[in-house]
């Protein structure tokens, strides 16, 4: 058992708001794991921020037209509310932008410089010309040498999934000024991760470093270690740890070459969990080191797939090469969750945003975060739904925890006057709650519960949070068919010795819920202790105290303990709320097309060549230009306007096919072109004398053919 533990949460990018595949990927199943050591009596410190820097941030403030700044103010603001609307509990949210953070980056690179870790290389990188500056991957595009994927990024193709580099793009272009990149030298610092190749298979494999045992492999995860070894098989290659980019923590100025180069979000951005451990410590008037230096201390990173090698391989890497720092002893990464079939995307809108489900369902942040550690990706990607959400709520949350509550309460209030837990017998006999109707004992009860409660802990503790929540939702049911089994709604009046002890046992499950419960469902935690009138959990050891407690068969609860005020811990989600979500997906979809096919080449039709004609036939053609004097709509047509068309030497009236593209008002004044000599034609009882020559696209739409501006009316065109 480590002493203390240093639990980090992968660092959003401030560039856009949370997902619930951000939040059932990284940080709901950090802060179960927090709030589990917390009330287990650890020493535990949890920190995430926001990653403020890099491309990530520089193109979406190029997309919105403002500065970096800006942008990450924006988002830190909108990632840090949403963070505590759900109830993620960290100890410090910092940001990379703060002044501590880049002191601290910049030593870890001064540090790994003195210590020989880096090559100097220059490589030849594109550079846009008109812009002035150095290309990030993300702001060059091409197409892909694999799928032909015109619009393919310099880092990767997101039609056929490939990585890329800038220098396999097909005729790459630059996002910045359109313009094609040309190659220029450049020098960056190179972190000899090949060097590192063999102590991080062995550790990764192992759990051993230099003959000592860090941690159980047989611990990670089959898909992290997987990642890995993938990774590890192709060999590691030295790295860039620098960039050319004009936003980030600068390389130290006083290394030469150092101008206009920026730490690589790999040398940034995981040295922010440091920083803000950093920061907390100054806050607390606490030590931060040995929560990063002392073998004694457990160091977690919660992360997603995504982040597998950049905190098993490169990430340790760099702290090893540091010297002073510990590694982690696991990163329980999970999969991703998908949306209704399909994956979350952020561009296309195709995501359930988390601060927009906190204001539209009020009152629900414990149901979503029940839903997502049932879905919860831990070994394989998995899938959220609006409908399975529904069912889940109201089945398990609804049905199951709040109306055992409920009834708990309300049947104690109802039989006792004075509403307090009923004084007991501990000896009487009742039905267990655990086995079909065998009979019960008053302590063995609540160590039944003790039991359960122990085992949902050791899953915890093995990133089982699925397995967990289930084991804790067994105890509601538990308690549930505690009640169903004896019946104190038929018994009071017959077997009321019964009845009491029965109702306090059911006191006792309650109040074991309102301390287990917490990690999962921390907002009804803190419902359930005012229901029962307990004062709030401090989060230092309650749950351990707990089950001491338990274990001597004691109840939590004493008798003659006034009870608070019964409500409902969860209210159904009726079937009007998931439509109206679906809706919204749905129509994020149809923008999604609408935005497809706008984009989409179009293929065009072009009309077949007529028949050749000599130019004795063409020269039978009167044609003149004109102007338009008057105009008018063509009574019980929706299809003519009635033009007076001025040919200089005789006006004429025309009538001409184009009110469905024009109004009398906008033809006015138009100088035209007029086949002057076609056989006059009566129409709805006017006479049409000429027509007027239109262009006419692939889709119907009419355009003027006209002469010059200023150009006299009643000269021939050929
Ligand atoms: N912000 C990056 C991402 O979302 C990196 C997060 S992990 C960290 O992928 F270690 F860098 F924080
Ligand atoms: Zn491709």
């Amino acid at each position: 058992m480590k002493k203390r533990y240093l639990v980090t949460a992968a660092l959003p990018y401030a560039n856009g708001p949370l997902h619930i595949g951000h939040l059932a990927g990284a940080y709901l199943p950090a802060d179960i794991y927090v709030r589990y050591l917390r009330l287990m009596g650890k020493d535990v410190v949890f920190v995430c921020g926001s990653d403020e820097h890099g491309a990530a941030i520089t193109v979406k403030a190029r997309k919105e037209g403002v500065t970096p700044r800006e942008i990450v103010d924006k988002y830190n603001a909108i990632l840090k509310d949403t963070f505590e609307k759900i109830g993620i509990a960290f100890d410090m949210y910092h940001r990379t932008s703060e002044p501590i953070h880049h002191e601290t980056s910049q030593g870890f690179f001064r540090r790994l410089n003195e210590k020989g870790e880096f090559i100097e290389e220059t490589t030849e990188q594109y550079y846009d010309e008109v812009a002035n500056q150095f290309l990030a991957d993300r702001y060059i595009i091409g197409t892909c040498p694999v799928c032909s994927n015109p619009d393919a990024y310099g880092d990767q193709c997101e039609k056929c999934g490939t990585t890329l580099s800038p220098t396999e793009l097909i005729s790459p272009r630059s996002t910045l000024s359109g313009s094609t990149p040309v190659k220029r030298p450049t020098q960056h610092w190179f972190l000899r991760l090949d060097q590192h190749e063999n102590w991080l298979r062995q550790w990764i494999n192992t759990g051993e470093l230099e003959g000592v045992a860090l941690h159980n492999p047989n611990e990670w995860k089959n898909h992290v270690l997987g990642q890995c070894n993938s990774w590890l098989e192709q060999g590691l290659q030295p790295r860039a740890m620098t960039r050319d980019l004009d936003w980030g923590v600068d390389v130290p100025q006083e290394l030469p070459g150092s101008a206009g180069k920026k730490l690589y979000v790999w040398l940034d951005a995981p040295i922010g969990y440091i920083s803000a451990t950093r920061q907390w410590a100054l806050d607390h008037g606490r030590d931060w080191e040995p929560y990063w230096k002392s073998e004694d201390t457990a160091l977690i990173h919660f992360i997603g797939k995504d982040n597998i090698v950049f905190h098993c391989l490169i990430f340790p890497a760099i702290l090893k090469a540091h010297g002073e720092y510990i590694l982690p002893v696991n990163v329980p990464a999970n999969q991703f969750m998908n949306l209704e079939g399909r994956k979350i995307s952020t561009s296309r809108n195709w995501a359930v945003w988390v601060h927009e489900y906190c204001q539209e369902l009020p009152g629900q942040e414990d149901a979503l975060r029940y839903n997502m550690v049932k879905n919860m990706p831990e070994q394989r990607d998995s899938e959220f739904t609006w409908k399975g959400f529904q069912e889940t709520t109201n089945t398990e949350l609804v049905n199951n925890l709040a109306n055992f509550v409920n009834r708990v309460l309300v049947l104690t209030q109802k039989y006792y006057e004075d509403g307090c837990a009923p004084q007991f017998d501990a000896a009487r006999p009742f039905k267990s709650g655990w086995g079909v109707e065998t009979e019960g004992n008053y302590a063995a009860e609540l160590r039944r519960i003790r039991e359960h409660l122990l085992e949902m802990g050791r899953e915890i503790e093995r990133f089982n949070f699925r397995e967990a929540l289930r084991l804790l939702m067994e105890v509601s049911s538990a308690g549930n068919a505690l009640l169903q089994f004896n019946e104190p709604w038929r018994t009071v009046k017959e077997d009321p010795e019964t009845v009491r002890t029965v109702l306090h046992l059911g006191l006792q499950y309650v109040a074991a819920l309102s301390v287990a419960a917490r990690p999962f469902l921390p907002f009804s935690a803190e419902r359930l202790r005012k229901m029962l009138a307990l004062p709030p959990l401090e989060d230092q050891g309650d749950l351990e105290a707990m089950l001491a407690v338990l274990e001597k068969g004691e109840p939590l609860l004493p008798a003659g303990h006034l009870l608070g005020v019964a409500g409902h811990l969860f209210s159904r989600i009726p079937d009007e709320v998931i439509a109206a979500q679906m809706a919204k997906l749905e129509s994020a979809d149809a923008q999604n097309a609408a935005a497809a096919a706008a984009a989409a080449p179009k293929t065009i039709n072009y009309a077949p060549m007529k028949d050749i004609i000599q130019f004795d036939d063409f020269a039978k053609m009167d044609i003149r230009t004109g102007k338009i004097l008057t105009a008018e709509k063509m009574e019980k047509s929706k299809k003519l306007l009635k033009l007076q068309v001025d040919l200089g030497f005789e006006q004429r009236t025309i009538l001409s096919g184009i009110a469905e593209h024009f109004t009398p008002e906008e033809v006015l004044g138009r100088q035209v072109v007029v086949l002057a000599n076609l056989a006059p034609r009566p129409m709805m009882g006017v006479e049409s004398q000429g027509m007027i020559l239109m262009a006419e696209d692939q889709d119907g739409k009419l355009s003027f053919v006209s002469p010059q501006e200023g150009w006299p009316s009643g000269f021939g065109v050929r």
